[in-house]
């Protein structure tokens, strides 16, 4: 079935079976392999994208479900990488690996659009479900209250 999707501010028409999650369109369909794989069971984070500014799991969010709703990868989240939590993330020297930074940053992006001055009870609870297997975890903390208010 033909899909058209909001995508980072841009209509995008894909060709997908109605129960293949976001995730593999955004990466398989459309290039944007800034969202990763991990679990594929909606508990660690690393596939996270804004719909419709909130952060959420595209491996649990089916195509035929996102109707107009405007989606935001990581690639899109600033066109020139220059978001305050993006340029937090590198002066804090946050990522190991990096595997799970883009659902990171994604998931902190939303936190401070809702809560632009979050104390760490606040942080702690809204990147819950964002798992580091390298435990960046006191960076991540670091780099969301050196973004907070930008
Ligand atoms: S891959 Fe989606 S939450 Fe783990
Ligand atoms: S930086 Fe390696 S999994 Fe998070």
């Amino acid at each position: 079935m033909n899909y058209t999707l909001n995508i980072n501010g841009q209509s995008h028409t894909v060709d997908a079976a109605p129960d293949t999650p976001m995730l593999w369109v955004l990466r398989d369909h459309l290039d944007l392999v800034g969202v990763k794989y991990g679990c594929g069971q909606g508990v660690c984070g690393a596939c996270t994208v804004h719909v419709d500014g909130a952060a959420q799991r595209s491996c649990q969010l089916p195509v035929s479900a996102v109707g107009d709703k405007k989606i935001v990868t990581i690639e899109g989240l600033d066109p020139h990488g220059a978001h305050p939590v993006q340029q937090a993330w590198s002066a804090t020297d946050v990522s190991q690996c990096g595997y799970c930074q883009s659902g990171q940053i994604m998931s902190a992006a939303a936190l401070l659009k809702d809560k632009p001055h979050p104390t760490d009870a606040d942080i702690d609870d809204a990147m819950a479900g964002n798992l580091c297997r390298c435990g960046t975890y006191l960076r991540i903390r670091q780099a969301i209250h050196a973004a907070a208010g930008k």
